[in-house]
């Protein structure tokens, strides 16, 4: 009987081990954020302090939470092992209430809540601060399936594409022209809702120069998967400075080769779309003034490809079923000469 019990004493202690081999080999050690452009979706490495000082509540939530679990299960295998019942037992003592005890399993939980509760309450308040007088301010429009940025005190208007300075905050002054959306770059900080008739703003201090990729993550419909969105961190004002200069400019005039295009982009086009500078002052669909400087199409479905232009021009709907753009039944040549035109909009 005794080597019985030690056998399978053994087989337990091993197969203790083993998990615990396998949960260790989970946890490969990841590079900082900046370095890791593989994990483009991550949030548990932020490039903003705003996003650090969420992961360090993450963190200290997360690892209390280990205390709690690993404290809760000794005492009670313990107490499973050690007190288990034996042949020829007899009943235990029976006791009832202990007041020494119920004031220990009071006092201990409500010490753990509080180092959860001040911290976090006081991280809310941080998030929630007015920003720096020097902010970017950005306003943010959420649409059915695309983002639209306004620079209010810049005069530019883009979409799909934001840009920012590293080092200094910028103000997301989040709202949606239909139903609600939420705004969420992963590597930089938390999520927050993007509500129709109703103003929220998330201040954010992207520190790493880069691109980065977001999404919206409050579901809107049948191409909520595909209302992506990328953020350029320029290293510094001046180079974003040069940017904001370019998308200022008026449109580039339309040359020899492009004047095919233009006419059909201020004409048929112009009904959804605005080109700066030309006649084409649509509201519906995203501004096209400096198209060709964007870096996807279709709100980061497709890189910005002359083919992939074509592509979503010939037939918007077989690439992106449900969105407003109509199928205009372009010749290919037309197709043809629209997709040269708008990707010389730099
Ligand atoms: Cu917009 Cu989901």
């Amino acid at each position: 009987m005794a080597g019985f019990l030690s056998s399978r004493h053994r087989l337990l202690t091993v197969g203790v081990v083993v998990l615990l081999a396998l949960a260790l080999a989970g946890c490969r050690s990841l590079p900082f954020a900046a370095d890791a452009p593989e994990i483009p979706m991550t949030t548990v490495y932020p490039t903003s302090p705003e996003g650090v000082e969420i992961q360090n509540l993450y963190n200290l939530i997360f690892w209390l939470s280990v205390f709690v679990f690993v404290a809760v299960n000794a005492v009670m295998f313990y107490a499973i092992y050690r007190f288990r019942a034996r042949p020829g037992d007899r009943l235990p003592e029976q006791t009832h209430g202990n007041n020494r005890l119920e004031i220990a399993w009071t006092i201990a939980p409500a010490v753990v809540l509080a180092i959860m509760g001040v911290p976090t309450i006081t991280t809310i308040f941080r998030a929630a601060a007015p920003p720096p007088a020097n902010a970017l301010k950005v306003s943010v429009v959420g649409h059915q399936w695309w983002w639209e940025f306004q620079y209010p005190d810049l005069n530019i208007t883009t979409a799909n594409e934001v840009h920012v300075v590293a080092g200094r905050t910028t103000s997301f002054e989040l709202t949606s022209a239909d139903i609600i959306h939420s705004f969420w770059f992963p590597k930089w900080t938390g999520k927050l809702d993007v509500v129709p008739n109703h103003l929220n703003v998330l201040n954010v201090t992207p520190e790493v120069p880069g691109v980065y990729y977001g999404q919206c993550v409050e579901f809107c419909g049948t191409q909520h998967a595909n209302m992506k969105m990328r953020a350029v961190v320029h290293a510094n004002q001046a180079e974003f400075d040069a940017w904001a200069r370019s998308q200022q400019a008026p449109a580039v005039a339309a040359t020899q080769a492009t004047q095919a295009g233009a006419q059909i982009a201020t004409t048929t086009c112009a009904a959804c779309h605005t080109i700066g500078g030309t006649t084409a002052a649509g509201k519906i669909g995203p501004d096209l003034t400096h198209f060709g400087s964007r870096l996807t199409v279709a709100a980061g479905m497709l890189d910005n490809t002359p083919e992939n232009l074509a592509r979503w021009i010939q037939d918007p709907q077989a690439v992106k079923p449900g969105n407003k753009m109509p199928n205009l039944n372009l010749t290919e040549q037309q197709v043809a000469d629209v997709t040269a035109y708008l990707l010389s909009l730099k």
